[in-house]
């Protein structure tokens, strides 16, 4: 049982901390501590976490540790590790960290060693043009279909690393119901020559089979045959009844299971689309990434886990200074999907008020996560962050070298992202703007408050390994925070009611059924979309 962590001495002791070190300006803190970097900062292998520019202090990490240590999240690690059901809505176990462990370790399992081989030799079958269309032709486009963290991660991924996209094969992605999403992905392609991977965990999410049907009819139409769908689709799902009745033959399903959530299903078949963009050897470096990442969570001590550390900031900003929106900024256009893949991760995760005991939280919980790649966002939203008023913690990514390296550009960046992050955390006095030639009427226009916080994350390079560890460290600290907040971050009941009356309305959008138990609005709204 999850103990309601607000109610301990621990979290006590942590408010009445907040409130006298809360409101301490960074510039203050710097000034303190000649060696914060150095006193705040992590490290997992080549992997570089500062977060001196938090508002934290010494004391602050004690307490927030110690409450840590109240929420016994080794002991959920290793419930989760022996493959209990913490997921206990659903009754399922939690067990991702096995897709990525390798042989021998004790996180292994047979059954995703057998799937990993198969997805192996499809890859090369791809690769070396042994796999051909119905007319013969080899294929030079793969289309996946799939929504939420059916597509998210490997469309994330795929751009992430796409400076080591192998030639002749392109990539694309389709998840909306909206037929522009498809039509328009279908408009550029060749049905004699594209692959279609459906990717749904359920094999009955509306949008995906919606997008799959039309997809199948465009391939037979052009085929003049049902026969063409066995090499034109294979599909990634744990139901195999529904992949069958769809038509897509046993040898073309890869398989993953019901202890795999779908936001954390990147490392699974669900990786398909990166195993073909960047090839399966490279795809395994993902997965060592992430699994030495699951060796450091396991194995590090307190003070020195970074996901541990990160949810523990997290938790101070939101719970106790009251943030209630985090920005993750990567200073990387390859990562500038990472944004949208956090947003399912942490908010489908944590977005909760109910905690494992069907009981209020009784605290704010999972942030508004947003953001945008840097520098292209200084250009729009960063004028909030720096005078909007408002308590915006963000996440700084860069890479020390350049995955498309142009003369200068590199550099540009880099400074960019460290100006931003000083500038935000620094600010500057009205004193300071005059000295800087402000007149005396432009002046206060001139003034930044500062002390907004900030994590940077250095990253060696955008390997695949590096994105593995990158995105396991944000899966950890997800769990972390689970843990601390007594919530269980692996269902998703959140998202039900608006499919069910969906479900309900778009019969009556074409006219089948009355919509009398609807209310005005949406009544009014439905006349209005059917009138001709
Ligand atoms: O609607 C939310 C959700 O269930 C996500 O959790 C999931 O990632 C997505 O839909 C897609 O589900 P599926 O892979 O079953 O199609």
């Amino acid at each position: 049982m999850a103990i309601n962590l607000i109610n301990t001495p621990e979290w006590h002791a942590l408010a009445a901390h907040a409130e006298a070190f809360g409101n301490r300006h960074l510039r203050e803190l710097f000034a303190a501590d000649g060696q914060r970097f150095e006193h705040f900062s992590l490290r997992q292998g080549d992997l570089l976490l500062d977060f001196s520019k938090q508002r934290v202090g010494a004391d602050t990490l004690d307490l927030l540790h110690r409450l840590a240590a109240a929420a016994d999240i080794p002991g959920w690690t290793a419930k989760m590790r022996a493959g209990e059901t913490i997921n206990h809505t659903e009754g399922r176990a939690v067990l991702h960290i096995a897709l990525r462990a390798p042989q021998g370790s004790p996180d292994a399992r047979p059954e995703v060693a057998a799937v990993l081989d198969r997805l192996r030799s499809f890859c090369h079958r791809i690769h070396d043009d042994t796999w051909r269309g119905f007319s013969g032709q080899r294929i030079t486009d793969v289309v996946n279909i799939g929504i939420g963290g059916s597509d998210l991660g490997p469309r994330m991924a795929v751009r992430a690393l796409a400076a080591r996209q192998q030639p002749d094969l392109k990539l694309h992605f389709v998840s909306n119901v909206d037929g522009a999403d498809l039509a328009g992905t279908l408009a550029g392609l060749n049905p004699r020559t594209t692959l279609f991977i459906v990717a749904s965990k359920t094999f009955t999410t509306l949008e995906t089979m919606a997008n799959a049907c039309s997809a199948r009819d465009w391939l037979v139409a052009a085929a003049g045959s049902q026969a063409a769908v066995a090499r034109h689709f294979v599909a990634v799902s744990t139901n195999l009844k529904a992949t069958s009745d769809f038509g897509i033959p046993p040898e073309n399903v890869f398989e993953f299971w019901d202890w795999v959530g779908g936001r954390f299903s990147l490392w699974s078949a669900i990786g398909l689309p990166l195993a073909l963009a960047i090839g399966f050897q490279q795809f395994e470096e993902l997965l060592a990434g992430a699994h030495a990442m699951d060796e450091h969570f396991f194995s590090a001590p307190a003070a020195e886990n970074l996901p541990l550390t990160l949810a523990l900031l997290d938790l101070w900003n939101t719970d106790f200074l009251d943030a209630c929106s985090h920005a993750v900024l990567p200073y990387s256009q390859s990562l500038g999907l990472l944004p949208a893949y956090l947003e399912q991760l942490e908010m489908e995760s944590n977005g909760k008020q109910v905690n494992r005991e069907g009981q209020p939280v009784g605290v704010a919980t999972a942030p508004i996560l947003w953001g945008e790649a840097g520098t292209s966002g200084q250009h729009s939203f960063y004028q909030l962050l720096h005078q909007g008023g408002r308590l915006i913690p963000c996440d700084f990514i860069l890479l020390k070298e350049a995955d498309f390296p142009l003369p200068g550009h590199h550099e540009q960046l880099l400074a960019n992202c460290l100006a931003q992050s000083a500038a935000l955390a620094f600010g500057q006095t009205e004193e300071e703007a005059r000295a800087a030639g402000a007149s005396a009427a432009l002046a206060p226009y001139k003034v930044f408050p500062g002390n907004q916080p900030s994590s940077t994350l250095v990253l060696p390079a955008l390997s695949p390994f590096a994105l593995g560890q990158l995105v396991a460290l944000y899966e950890h600290k997800v769990f972390c925070l689970g843990i601390l907040w007594g919530i269980n971050s692996f269902d998703q009941w959140g998202v039900e009611l608006g499919k069910q009356l969906a479900g309900r309305l778009t019969p009556m959008l074409a006219g089948k059924g009355g919509d009398a138990l609807f209310d005005a609005s949406t009544r009014g709204l439905m006349a209005a979309l059917r009138q001709s």
